[in-house]
């Protein structure tokens, strides 16, 4: 939208961000019944990708957030203005994914079969840089700047695995059953693993940040796990994205335990990320080699697999790159001033 500033000169403004009226329009509609504004956002367009995706947040979350957070804006989670901006910004990013992705990824070779794709997959970027640079740079301030984006290797991994195995049978469904059971910590209420992480976070003073004022990178990351968890049409591509958070948890969570070390950091913090340095690994070889191995013999869904690891994987660097950029500068001052020389850190 443009307008005439005091100068006479053209100046520009951004429109309102659709997220900010689909909220609103959310809360007017449950407090007063009015669902004028809420229809009035049929064919709504956002201001920029970064709000598409803010947007996207706000209209998943009415699927997935604990009830009692919604505030009875729930009440319309299938009204048509929701179902059409869903449906537009969807489409929107499917098409962003697949285009990242075939920018960041290499090519998958002609006749490679989806669990060696996604073994292959898992080693690109298998540790990013960043998490080097925590195990030996990072301040406190800063790993817990950090870890408040990063939300754990898996993170809110059991709603998104107990939704992911609906409709599946047989031996996949076991494999993401016993994967949904360690993340409920095997029955024992301590061990679960959102109860870990909240041990962790009081443990660093980590707050959770709202999805609207979180960097792109992190926004893209998180609706990605609540896209995949609630798209029946991509199903395959959230066992390929699921399979691949499993495959290069392990090792990350690694070096986030030197880091805690390194940092002296309090003890409670150490636990959830030493269940997953533990767990994950097992996790994506079971995931890999008895529920991909499975559904991949199916054409569409190995096409549906790979294609959502290649997501995941893409989305994934974007993330990576974008936090230690943001803690550390740019590349080429970075290395200046900075030694992340990843094969001396390998070799520590
Ligand atoms: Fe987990
Ligand atoms: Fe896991």
């Amino acid at each position: 939208m443009t307008l005439r500033n005091h100068g006479g000169g053209v100046a520009l403004r951004s429109p309102t961000p659709l997220e900010g009226r689909l909220r609103g329009a959310l809360r007017q509609a449950s407090s007063t019944g009015d669902d004028g504004p809420l229809r009035a956002l049929v064919g709504a367009e956002p201001a920029d990708g970064r709000d598409g995706l803010a947007t996207l947040a706000v209209i998943h979350g009415l699927s997935m957030s604990p009830v009692d957070e919604l505030a009875r804006t729930e009440v319309w989670q299938h009204h048509p203005s929701v179902a059409d901006l869903r449906w537009r910004l969807e489409a929107s990013l499917v098409e962003r994914l697949d285009a990242l992705a075939d920018e960041v990824l290499p090519d998958v070779p002609a006749g490679e079969g989806a669990v060696a794709a996604m073994r292959r997959l898992a080693r690109v970027d298998a540790v990013p840089e960043v998490y080097r640079w925590l195990a030996e740079r990072a301040t406190l301030d800063e790993l817990v700047g950090f870890l408040t984006l990063e939300g754990g290797p898996d993170g809110g991994f059991d709603d998104l695995v107990a939704l992911c195995q609906v409709g599946l049978s047989g031996r996949p469904k076991l494999v993401l059953a016993a994967n949904y059971w360690d993340e409920m910590g095997r029955g024992d209420l301590d061990e679960v693993h959102t109860a870990l992480h909240r041990r962790l976070g009081a443990a660093l003073g980590l707050d959770g940040q709202p999805a609207r004022d979180q960097p792109e990178p992190a926004l893209l990351r998180g609706v990605l796990g609540s896209f995949l968890a609630l798209s029946r049409a991509h199903q395959p591509e959230a066992v390929g994205a699921f399979g691949l958070v499993e495959l290069q948890a392990g090792p990350r969570c690694r070096w986030v335990l030197k880091a805690l070390d390194r940092l002296d950091a309090p003890h409670d913090a150490v636990p959830f990320y030493a269940e997953h340095a533990e767990a994950d690994p097992r996790h994506g070889k079971d995931w890999l080699d008895e529920a991909v191995a499975e559904l991949a013999s199916d054409a569409r869904w190995a096409e549906g697999i790979v294609r959502g690891a290649r997501w995941r994987a893409a989305v994934g660097s974007a993330f990576f790159a974008h936090a230690l950029e943001t803690f550390t500068g740019p590349a080429e001052l970075r290395r200046s001033d900075v030694d992340l020389d990843p094969g001396r850190a390998r070799a520590s």
